[in-house]
């Protein structure tokens, strides 16, 4: 099979397609042939390096936190899915979902809901899970609520306004001019162009703050909670953990999200997608070859949406499936 691999820390030309042999799933796991992998910030900060003592590990490394295709396969005693199953997942690191085969623990995967392509479930879980976890787990959202999300258009942020509204919240977007229309389109009821204006000076009384991109300390957004606000940002620096420890101090709350991969929590968003409620917005899809291309886009930080790796050429039953909804 072909996948991507790096055999150290550097620029995006570092990544190279190889050809190697298919993984065997071990016990407990099952075998995935990709459909399509999704490629998130976190992959070119391992990639680069900048992640080494928190996520360190051996060369040669296969990128890839995130994927969606079809069961190929099963480990010994595995019994959740057979074979044909589309299934999606967000992968613990090691990561390895740039590839056209990848071997998953049974418990990270979901069945993908019927109507999705795989591209569409394959951009899903780590954007999806962390916007998902941030909202309902540290903001406790409620109907009702006032929700800012800062860095709306991005993976993170799209993803945190659509759920944000599945909730009924009122939701404010903050993104830049070229982005108003698509994150109006999300479903934000207000949006804020960070190129005009400073959404700090732009109204308080937010139950929720959500940091998408980190661009905003706890204390810049403190005065636009109101007494009881969760401040909530992507970046877990030790300055915001540090904050987080003194919470029971303050009525105005601080943390750091850390996303977890859990299959329930991914069942909740395909819920959402099958409801119509949760959209993907695929910027551009690449191929393995393209991978270079893919990294420099990601890591410009200006990708509306998301972006995608389809290790296989398109199949032809994927064109019905997405033309026939
Ligand atoms: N802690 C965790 O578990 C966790 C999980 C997932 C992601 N993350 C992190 O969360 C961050 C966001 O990830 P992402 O997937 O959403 O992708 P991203 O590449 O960081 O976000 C891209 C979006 O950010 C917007 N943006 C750039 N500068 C901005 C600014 N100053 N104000 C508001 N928006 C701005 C861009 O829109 P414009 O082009 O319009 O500016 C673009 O649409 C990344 O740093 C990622 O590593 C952390």
């Amino acid at each position: 099979m072909k996948k991507i691999i790096y055999t150290k820390y550097g620029p995006p030309e570092v990544l190279e397609k190889v050809e190697t042999d298919s993984p065997e799933p071990s016990a407990g796991q099952v075998l995935v042939r990709v459909g399509a992998a999704g490629i998130n910030p976190v992959d070119y900060k391992i990639r680069n390096g900048s992640l080494r003592l928190i996520m360190p590990g051996r060369f040669p490394r296969t990128p890839g936190g995130e994927i969606a295709g079809t069961v190929e396969k099963t480990g010994r005693g595995s019994f959740a899915f057979k074979p044909g199953n589309r299934v999606f997942a967000m992968l613990r690191t090691p990561q390895g979902g740039y590839a056209q085969y990848v071997a998953v623990q049974e418990k990270l995967l979901c069945l993908i809901p019927q109507g999705l392509s795989f591209e569409e479930a394959a951009a899903i879980p780590l954007a999806g899970l962390t916007a998902l976890q941030s909202l309902r787990d540290k903001g406790r959202i409620k109907k009702g609520m006032r929700v800012l999300v800062n860095g709306a258009s991005g993976g993170v942020g799209s993803y945190a306004v659509q759920i944000a509204n599945a909730y009924q919240a009122r939701v404010t977007g903050v993104c830049s001019g070229r982005n108003v229309r698509f994150v109006q389109e999300l479903g934000a009821d207000v949006v804020i162009d960070y190129e005009k204006k400073d959404f700090i000076n732009m109204g308080n009384g937010y139950d929720i703050v959500l940091d998408a991109v980190a661009k905003k300390n706890f204390t810049s957004c403190r005065k636009i909670l109101k007494p009881g606000g969760v401040y909530i940002s992507t970046l877990p620096s030790p300055g915001l953990l540090f904050r987080q420890a003194l919470n029971f101090l303050s009525s105005k709350k601080a943390y750091a999200i850390i996303c977890k991969s859990r299959a329930e929590d991914l069942a909740f968003l395909g819920r959402l997608a099958y409801e119509g409620k949760l959209k993907s917005h695929i910027e551009k899809q690449y191929s393995l070859g393209e991978v270079i291309l893919a990294h420099q886009r990601i890591e410009s930080g200006r990708v509306r949406g998301k972006l995608v790796l389809t290790p296989f050429p398109r199949q032809p039953e994927k064109v019905l499936i997405k033309s026939d909804r």
